[in-house]
């Protein structure tokens, strides 16, 4: 696809990630067969799309609750700092969570958002996210599920953007600038 400056390249299709949701959701499902009902938090925005396939795919009673975190704003490079801009509308203390990330990059949002969550004393917690890009890592956390290790590169599609664009694509692909 050709946008102003930049083109995306294909990376993941929409197909390998209908496939992908649907053996994580199968995971989780056997992970939480005993728990009377789940409670599933997204991560704002750049999760939306893959919890509301994943959801779908769960053989489970389940609650949706989401958290947003501040962003990159419009630029590549991740802030460190994290901040919570919406936070989660239900209780969880004692009550079994699935965080759901688009993304892991450096790791500090998830290492942010899983200390508060902990903060709150929930049962058992799980954390599943769509990406990982292991080798950008600067805080050690790791998500217990993932969908897919990609390289260094900058993804766009599936509810992930660059500059609030591309999120409604429904493959993920790689931001390549022209000069
Ligand atoms: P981290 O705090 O550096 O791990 O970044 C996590 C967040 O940054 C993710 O939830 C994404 O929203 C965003 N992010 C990280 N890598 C990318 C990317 O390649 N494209 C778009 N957003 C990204
Ligand atoms: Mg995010």
């Amino acid at each position: 696809m050709n946008h102003d400056n930049y083109v995306i390249d294909d990376l993941i299709s929409a197909k390998q990630i209908a496939a992908r949701v649907e053996s994580m959701a199968q995971e989780i499902s056997t992970q939480f067969a005993d728990s009377p009902q789940l409670v599933v938090i997204g991560l704002l925005r750049g999760s939306f799309m893959f919890i509301s396939d994943l959801v779908r795919e769960l053989a489970l009673p389940v609650e949706v609750d989401f958290l947003e975190t501040s962003s990159y704003g419009n630029s590549t490079e991740s802030s460190r700092e994290v901040r919570i801009l919406k936070d989660l509308r239900g209780e969880i203390e004692g009550r079994d969570i699935l965080v759901v990330e688009d993304i892991v990059d450096t790791g500090h949002t998830l290492h942010h958002v899983l200390n508060l969550l902990n903060s709150r004393n929930p049962g058992r917690m799980m954390v599943c996210a769509l990406l990982d890009k292991p080798s950008r890592r600067e805080v050690d956390v790791k998500a217990d599920i993932i969908g897919f290790e990609i390289p260094d590169k900058f993804v766009v599609g599936y509810g992930i953007d660059y500059a609030q664009r591309n999120r409604n694509l429904p493959y993920i692909g790689t931001v390549r600038f022209n000069d």
